[in-house]
């Protein structure tokens, strides 16, 4: 009777390490988190003059972001675009408050270079199917910087 007893404790001892266990992957799942880009990246400014940002800049390349990028980061960079609902790891939520202001414009740079592996940032740059010039990725960061920042 005893044995049974501890047979059983052990058993549900077992069980709730594997269920336990479990827990914490899903949640390390959700803990993602964008990775860093290396230094000489976060070290690149931005050939983008902020001082030349006018209505017509924030025009046009507000064309782009809307075709390129609105689906998944949504119209107001609030990583809310219709396709994001389907994605276990979200678009970047580029209007939430500080996002912007803790990133640097290099940072950007290379995660729009590069993607994020593993997620659904593909690469965006000249090299890629999407096949932006590095100068469009620049217009671009300096778009969300002036339109998302919260
Ligand atoms: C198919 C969906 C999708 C599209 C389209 C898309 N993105 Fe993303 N983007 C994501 C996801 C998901 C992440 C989050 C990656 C992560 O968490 O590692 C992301 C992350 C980013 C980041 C990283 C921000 C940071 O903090 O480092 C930037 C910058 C970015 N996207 C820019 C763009 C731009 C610009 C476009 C349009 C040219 C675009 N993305 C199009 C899904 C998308």
């Amino acid at each position: 009777m005893k044995l049974t007893g501890a047979l059983a404790t052990g058993a549900l001892a077992i069980v709730s390490g594997v269920v336990l266990s479990g827990c914490i992957t899903m949640a390390a799942g959700q803990r993602h988190e964008i990775p860093v880009a290396p230094a000489e990246y976060l070290d690149m400014v931005n050939p983008v003059d902020y001082e030349k940002v006018d209505e017509d800049f924030l025009k046009k390349t507000g064309r782009l972001y809307k075709r390129k990028c609105r689906k998944c980061h949504g119209e107001q960079g609030d990583g809310k675009g219709p396709n994001a609902g389907f994605f276990v790891i979200k678009p970047a939520a580029f209007s939430a408050p500080g996002y912007l202001a803790q990133r640097k414009d290099g940072q950007l740079f290379w995660i729009m270079m590069n993607g994020s592996e593993g997620t659904e940032m593909a690469p965006v740059g000249p090299d890629s199917d999407v096949g932006l010039s590095e100068e469009k990725l620049w217009q671009l960061i300096a778009y969300m910087r002036r339109v998302f920042t919260r």
